[in-house]
C-alpha cells in the first residue's frame, strides 16, 4: 500500500469517525441533559454574531466600498457557518474524554491496521451491572477482535487497566473492552464472610471476578472441576464449595486420598468420608442406587428434575455431592494389578453414569487435580463436567482443564487462590476458614 492510499484511507476513517461521534452527542445529550447548555450558550452567540452582521449588511448595502462587500458576503454565509459550528459542537460533546490520549496509547502500543491507524475511542462510561468497571467502546478501525486479545497485556499497558473482557458489540461493529485501573486489579486476599452465601437455589459462590461475584448453580451447571498446580488453592476452593452445599442442605461425600491431612476432624463429623478404593465403590454404588431409585420415583410423577419433584409432593429431597481432591490418586491405573485395574475401572464406570445423569437427579461431582496427565479424568467424565476452573497452572495441565492455555498465561505464578473459568473470567477465590464449620 502506497504512502498515500494510506492517507486516502486514514481521512475516510476519519470523517467517518467525526459522523460517529457527531451522531452519538444526541445520546450524551438524551443521558446528560445538562450538555444542551454548551448548544444553548452556541446558539446564542450566533444570533449575536447574526444580529451585528445583520446591521453591518444594512449600513453595507449604503455603500460600495471592499469592506462593504466583505459585509455583504458575511451575511449570505454566515448560516452556513452557523450550522457548520454546530456540527463541530455536536462532535464535541459526542467525543469522550482522553479519546486522542487513548488513540496515542494504542497506536504507540501497535495495536493498528494496515493504514497504520488505531482504533478510535467512541465513548467511556461506567458499567450498569459492576460499579468498578468501565466499559470503552472502540470503532475498531478493521482491527479484529483476535488481535486485540493476542495484544490484551500491551493494550492494559498502554491504557493502565485491567481487562475483564473484550467483546464485539452492536452487529461487530464496536468492540467493547470492560476494565477496571490497573490498580484496582483483584485483591489477593478475599476472606469468606456469611453475608456473601447465595440465596438462590442451588447456587455456589468461587470468589470475586473484576465484573462481581463468580458462581456456579449446580441446578444448571451440575458438575465442578477444579484445576491447578500444588499450592494453588485447590483446597480451599473445594472446601469452600462444600461448606455451602452443606449449608444449603446438602448430603456430601468426601474421597480422601491424600492421607487424611486436607479434612480435619470436623469435616468426618459432617460429612461422609471414605478412604480407600473398596469403600469408595460402595459409596459411588450407593449414589448411583439413589440416581436410579429418583429416576423411577421422578418418573411416575412427572417431574422433570429434583425441584419440580420436591415442589409437587411437597418432600425436601437432598442433592448429594461427592467430592474428590485428587482424582488423580483416585483413578491413577499405573504399577496396579489387575484386580485392582478392575476396580478403578468400576469407579470410573459410576463416576462416569453420575456425571451424565446426576444434573436432573441433584447428584452432583466436584473433582479436583493438580496432575496434568490427559489419561487421568477419562473423556466421558471430563465431557460433562461442564463448569471447569484452574489455578496456577502449566501450559498441559490448563490444556486439560480449560482446554486452552488460558490459565498458565493469565495466572500469576505466585498467585494463590486465583483461578480462571473456561470462559476467560478470572476471579480470586474466597478465603475459607475451617473454624467457622
Ligand atoms: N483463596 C485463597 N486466598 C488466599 N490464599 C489462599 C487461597 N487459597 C489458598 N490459599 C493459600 O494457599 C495455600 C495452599 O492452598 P491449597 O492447600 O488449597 O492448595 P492446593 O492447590 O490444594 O495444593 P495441593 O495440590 O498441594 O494440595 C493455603 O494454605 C493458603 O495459604
Ligand atoms: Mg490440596
Amino acid at each position: 500500500m502506497t504512502q498515500n492510499e494510506r492517507e486516502i484511507i486514514s481521512r475516510k476513517t476519519y470523517i467517518h469517525y467525526l459522523f460517529q461521534r457527531f451522531f452519538r452527542s444526541f445520546s450524551v445529550i438524551k443521558a446528560t441533559p445538562a450538555k444542551v447548555l454548551f448548544i444553548v450558550v452556541y446558539l446564542f452567540i450566533v444570533m449575536l454574531v447574526g444580529l451585528q452582521i445583520h446591521q453591518s449588511y444594512y449600513e453595507a448595502s449604503l455603500t460600495d466600498s471592499f469592506f462593504a462587500f466583505l459585509e455583504k458576503a458575511a451575511f449570505v454565509c454566515h448560516g452556513l457557518f452557523a450550522l457548520g459550528g454546530l456540527f463541530v459542537v455536536l462532535v464535541a460533546i459526542g467525543t469522550p474524554r482522553g479519546s486522542r490520549r487513548t488513540y496515542e496509547a494504542l497506536w504507540s502500543a501497535g495495536l493498528t491496521n494496515h493504514g497504520g491507524d488505531a482504533p478510535l475511542l467512541l465513548s467511556k462510561c461506567k458499567d450498569t451491572h459492576a460499579p468498578r468497571v468501565t466499559v470503552w467502546e472502540f470503532a475498531p478501525n478493521k482491527i479484529p477482535l483476535e488481535v486485540w486479545q493476542t495484544k490484551q497485556t500491551t493494550i492494559e499497558g498502554a491504557l493502565d487497566i485491567t481487562i475483564a473482557k473484550m467483546v464485539w458489540a452492536k452487529g461487530r461493529k464496536v468492540i467493547r473492552v470492560y476494565a477496571v485501573p490497573a490498580a484496582g486489579d483483584l485483591p489477593s486476599l478475599l476472606p469468606w464472610q456469611d453475608k456473601y452465601l447465595s440465596k438462590r437455589n442451588f447456587e455456589l459462590v468461587l470468589g470475586e471476578g473484576i465484573t462481581g461475584p463468580v458462581t456456579v448453580n449446580l441446578a444448571y451447571v451440575p458438575h465442578v472441576l477444579l484445576g491447578g498446580s500444588t499450592g494453588s488453592g485447590k483446597s480451599v476452593l473445594l472446601k469452600l464449595l462444600l461448606m455451602q452445599a452443606l449449608r444449603k442442605g446438602a448430603k456430601v461425600y468426601i474421597a480422601d486420598f491424600k492421607g487424611g491431612v486436607d479434612f480435619r476432624a470436623i469435616w468426618h463429623q459432617k460429612c461422609r468420608m471414605c478412604f480407600e478404593e473398596h469403600d469408595l465403590l460402595d459409596m459411588l454404588t450407593e449414589l448411583v442406587d439413589k440416581l436410579e431409585q429418583r429416576k423411577k420415583s421422578f418418573q411416575v410423577f412427572g417431574a422433570a428434575n429434583i425441584d419440580e419433584y420436591n415442589e409437587a409432593e411437597g418432600t425436601d429431597l437432598p442433592r448429594y455431592v461427592f467430592a474428590c481432591d485428587e482424582v488423580a490418586e483416585m483413578l491413577d491405573k499405573t504399577g496396579l494389578t489387575k484386580e485392582q485395574k478392575e476396580l478403578v475401572s468400576q469407579i470410573e464406570g459410576k463416576l462416569s453414569t453420575i456425571a451424565r445423569q446426576g444434573r436432573a437427579f441433584g447428584i452432583h461431582l466436584i473433582l479436583a487435580t493438580q496432575r496434568p496427565d490427559a489419561t487421568i479424568i477419562p473423556g466421558q467424565i471430563k465431557n460433562n463436567i461442564d463448569f471447569r476452573v484452574c489455578g496456577r497452572a502449566d501450559n498441559v495441565l490448563s490444556q486439560i482443564i480449560l482446554d486452552s492455555t488460558a490459565a498458565a498465561d493469565q495466572i500469576p505464578k505466585d498467585a494463590r487462590g486465583r483461578f480462571i473459568t473456561r470462559d476467560g473470567t478470572v476471579f480470586q477465590a474466597f478465603l475459607f476458614d475451617e473454624g467457622e464449620l
